[in-house]
């Protein structure tokens, strides 16, 4: 899948079907929404992207079905200059999809069908051509199934790979997965959620941290949107975030992510790697949509 050294990336690969609103629909509550965008999204398909458009070598795996959105997102992905052999097919079940809504200040609230991501398993990632003698980082996030993350986690790990996980959404993790992991990126809601710490305060924060970190995990950054982001690899460390008007989170976390680990690619520490990540996502939540929103190396100062 390449010549270089890269970074692989495995996940979902969806179909965002994006409405902009006035305010969050109540249980029950029809309302008339704002104007209406379909984009190729999904954590993994918007991470392996921003890892290209900001100079690293991508690998990607995904699954989809065969059907319209494939089509589009495969035929994106050739557009981004990204090999597609790692853009697997399940012939039943239909592509990732998920529904968006975006108000006027930028928050979004996401749901997600995952058709074909579910299926991603063990033996489609051991039958793959993954050029592992290139890859220094890989990428993991939490749309596909637990037992395929904890199945790359660990083939990583015995090639001495370093993993970052992005556990977003939040799920239960094997227990054994943490001391595998070189970083954990979790917001604050899948902070809490992963360490069982309820997190009012800056104090509860770094105790959950340091719950993570405890776990095994050897270095845990915890993204806190405007508030910046907590470095912990043994004592707290603040990075704050920079200050921009936000027309749409959606994806920001995915450009963070992978911003960060181009820089680590590149030898950078994690200070500057987590200042580098920072600013692609402040520019990406400039802009409407996920895979539109991702900035290009040369945007970044
Ligand atoms: O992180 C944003 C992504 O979450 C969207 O692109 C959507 O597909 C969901 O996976």
């Amino acid at each position: 899948m390449t010549d270089g050294r890269s970074i692989l990336v495995v996940g979902s690969s969806n179909m965002d079907l994006v409405v902009k609103i006035n305010k969050f629909p109540l249980p029950g509550e029809t309302l008339l929404g704002g104007d209406f965008f379909m984009n190729s999204g999904g954590k993994g398909a918007n991470q392996a992207i921003a890892v290209s458009r900001l100079g690293g070598d991508v690998q990607f795996v995904c699954k989809t079905g065969r059907d319209a959105f494939r089509d589009k997102t495969v035929s994106l992905f050739k557009e981004e200059g990204i090999d597609t052999r790692g853009m697997l097919v399940d012939e039943e079940k239909p592509s990732g999809v998920a529904v968006i809504m975006v108000d006027k200040s930028g928050e979004n609230s996401i749901v997600v069908a995952p058709g074909a991501n579910s299926s991603l398993c063990v033996s489609d990632i051991d039958n793959l051509d993954i050029k592992w003698e290139f890859v220094d980082f890989v990428l993991l996030q939490l749309e596909i199934p637990i037992e395929t993350v904890a199945h790359i986690v660990n083939l990583a790990s015995e090639k001495g790979k370093k993993v970052i996980l992005n556990p977003a959404p939040a799920a239960d993790l094997p227990e054994d997965l943490f001391r595998k992991l070189h970083i954990i990126t979790p917001n604050k809601i899948e902070a809490e959620s992963i360490s069982g710490v309820k997190i009012t305060d800056n104090e509860s924060l770094v105790k959950a941290a340091e719950v993570l970190h405890g776990l095994g995990v050897e270095h845990v950054i915890i993204t806190l949107g405007s508030e910046g982001v907590l470095l912990y690899s043994g004592t707290p460390k603040w990075i704050p975030a920079i200050p921009t008007i936000s027309v749409d989170s959606t994806g920001a976390g995915d450009v963070f992510n992978a911003a960060l680990t181009v820089s680590l690619s590149e030898g950078k520490d994690f200070e500057e790697a987590i200042r580098f990540a920072n600013k692609a996502a402040s520019i990406s939540i400039t802009r409407f949509g996920a895979i539109p929103s991702i900035p290009h190396r040369k945007e970044i100062s």
